[in-house]
């Protein structure tokens, strides 16, 4: 399949794995990339500068395939070491970045001087509008549906897609909830140029996270994410579990007077033990809707060739034989 993401980014399908805190590890981001679609190491789930330098040398070894790095700017207390992680990504060699969070408009000429192609994700046209403006490549457009941080306009693809496809002029992926054909070919329609997914990358044979994250999202239910943390302005979608409901009650009984402090112990520090250690009541993790429709756990190749060979047949087929004479 040939769009203008598999163009830009010089790869063969329209599949994107989005950065994912302590999942996006040089194993996800080379299998996706060896199966044809984008792999993204998640630049900050590296301690340092040096340990992302590190990924990137390893990643390559796995790989002679483009792949990308996510830098996320999110509220934190102490802002990370973001001109050294730059840095780690340009004198690596990594042509890609997937920026997230804030605006990446400081960063932009640092970008474009080293020929990295950026694709910017964020969940509305406003913001999706703005990327355009100050020289983003390409944009992931993230709806409600979304595993992680859906922001706080709560619009779904259904909607957000075709509103950015009206507006921008910079190519777009459609992010957030997706996970098989039938969905890649819809976003097609909407008019973005490819996918991008999260969730359903976790449950793959390569994914670098512990066995039991796997089942919980094969197991998981459309009706089994959690929206925390909204009262902070700081949304986050994520899988429920005892940590979770715990979390939920106490936003419940807070309100407007919760503080980070208050669901420290259910946020802060939980993705290793959850991720690495299995332990899955441990803490809040991010998880899409996506996993009501995840029952397998395919090799990237399969889940990429899969998505792409059923997309096409459903345009040359379901979708002909409605206009077909
Ligand atoms: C476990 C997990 C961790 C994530 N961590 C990050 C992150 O660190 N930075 C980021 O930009 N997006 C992060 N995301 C969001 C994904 O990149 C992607 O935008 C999102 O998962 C798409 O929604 P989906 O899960 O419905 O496919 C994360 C998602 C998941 C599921």
């Amino acid at each position: 399949m040939k769009t203008k993401i598999t163009e830009l980014f010089n790869i063969e399908h329209p599949v994107i794995q989005g950065g994912m805190h302590y999942v996006g590890f040089a194993e996800m981001a080379a299998a996706v990339s060896n199966a044809g679609g984008l792999g993204i190491i998640t630049g900050l789930t590296q301690k340092t500068p040096e340990d992302l330098a590190r990924e990137i040398a390893r990643c390559k070894e796995m790989t002679d395939k483009p792949f990308g790095v996510n830098l996320t700017f999110l509220p934190a207390f102490t802002a990370p070491d973001y001109p050294g992680y730059m840095k780690a990504i340009i004198e690596g060699g990594v042509k890609i970045v997937e920026t997230a969070g804030r605006s990446p408009e400081a960063y932009m000429p640092y970008f474009k001087e080293a020929g990295i192609k950026v694709i910017h994700k964020c969940t509305s046209v406003r913001h999706a509008l703005k990327a355009e403006r100050i020289g983003c490549d390409a944009v992931s457009v993230d709806g409600f549906e979304c595993g992680g941080h859906p922001g706080e306009d709560d619009i779904p693809n259904m909607i957000l897609l075709p509103r950015a496809a009206e507006e921008l002029s910079i190519p777009f992926v459609a992010s957030g909830g997706i996970g098989n054909a039938q969905q890649l070919v819809a976003a097609l329609a909407m008019g973005a140029e490819g996918i991008n997914m999260g969730t359903r990358f976790i449950a793959t044979k390569e994914a670098p996270v512990h066995e039991n994250v796997k089942q919980a999202i094969v197991q998981a239910s459309e009706l089994d994410t959690r929206l925390v943390m909204r009262s902070l302005n700081n949304t986050e979608r994520v899988l429920t579990n005892a940590a979770v409901e715990r979390l939920v009650e106490k936003e419940a009984a807070l309100g407007d007077k919760l503080k980070f402090e208050d669901i420290q112990e259910q946020v802060v520090g939980v993705y290793p033990k959850i991720m690495i250690d299995g332990e899955m009541d441990a803490g809040a993790f991010s998880c899409g809707m996506v996993a009501g429709l995840i029952s397998d756990i395919p090799s990237c190749k399969d889940l990429v060739e899969r998505i792409v060979n059923d997309a096409e047949r459903i345009i040359h087929n379901r979708l002909a034989a409605f206009v077909s004479k």
